[in-house]
Order: structure tokens, then sequence, then C-alpha cells
């Protein structure tokens, strides 16, 4: 655990805040979802790319906090590979438990990491339809 202030972080959030992985635009995504919450004012956009129904590739920019930067990271971490089906599967507290937690504070950023992603699969889907 690391103290930040007054609020304790896992290593793990550290980590993907610090060095967090698949940032930046996908020039070849064929969904984006874009997620912000009124309550902080933190956006997040997520960036898809999937092929036969699996993500290939996936991205994020995220202006928000180190919660939010860490739960973008894992998020993308853990969809990469996935079937949309399995991706959907994926909650905020999922993303959570692989970031070793995140103070009570903080659940909330993580749900925008959930958010944006139901987003970027419900894009992907309203462009097939419009295919
Ligand atoms: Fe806004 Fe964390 S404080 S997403």
């Amino acid at each position: 655990m690391e103290n930040a202030g007054n609020v304790q972080y896992s290593e793990k959030v550290m980590q993907h805040f610090l060095n967090p992985h698949n940032v930046g635009e996908l020039p070849d995504a064929n969904g984006i979802g874009n997620v912000g919450n009124p309550v902080c004012g933190d956006i997040m956009r997520l960036y898809i790319k999937v092929e036969n129904g699996k993500i290939m590739d996936v991205s994020f920019k995220t202006f928000g906090c180190g919660a939010a930067i860490a739960t973008s990271s894992m998020v993308t971490d853990l969809v990469k590979g996935k079937t949309i089906e399995e991706a959907l599967q994926i909650s905020n507290r999922a993303v959570a438990e692989a970031l070793g937690g995140l103070p009570k504070v903080k659940m909330h950023c993580s749900v925008l990491a959930e958010e944006a992603l139901k987003a970027a699969i419900e894009d992907y889907k309203k462009k097939q339809q419009g295919a």
C-alpha cells in the first residue's frame, strides 16, 4: 500500500497510474465510448477495434484522477483478446479487484471504466447495424 495523502492505493493502482497501458487514440477503432462523471468532471474515452466478434485492440484517453487512469489502463488489459460477450461481463468491481482494490471513495472511478467499455461496445454495434 502506498500512502498518497489520506487515501491508500494498492501498489498495482500506483503502477498503472504511473505507467498506464494502451494510452492514446486508436486510429482504426470501430467502436468509441465517451463517458464522464458530472460530479468530479472527469472524462474517459475508450477505443476498441473489433474483428470477428473479438476485441483485437483497445486504447484509452482519460482526463481524470489517478484511479480513473489506473482503471482505464486495467480495463484495456482485461478486454484485449476477449469476445464482446465476455467483455460485457466485466464489471467495475472486477476492474477494481484486478487492481488489488480501490479505496471506497474511489470506487466510482472504476464505474467510469465499465461505462466507457459498454459505451464503446454499444457504439460498435450501432455502427455495424448502420453498415
Ligand atoms: Fe473523477 Fe476519479 S475522481 S473519476
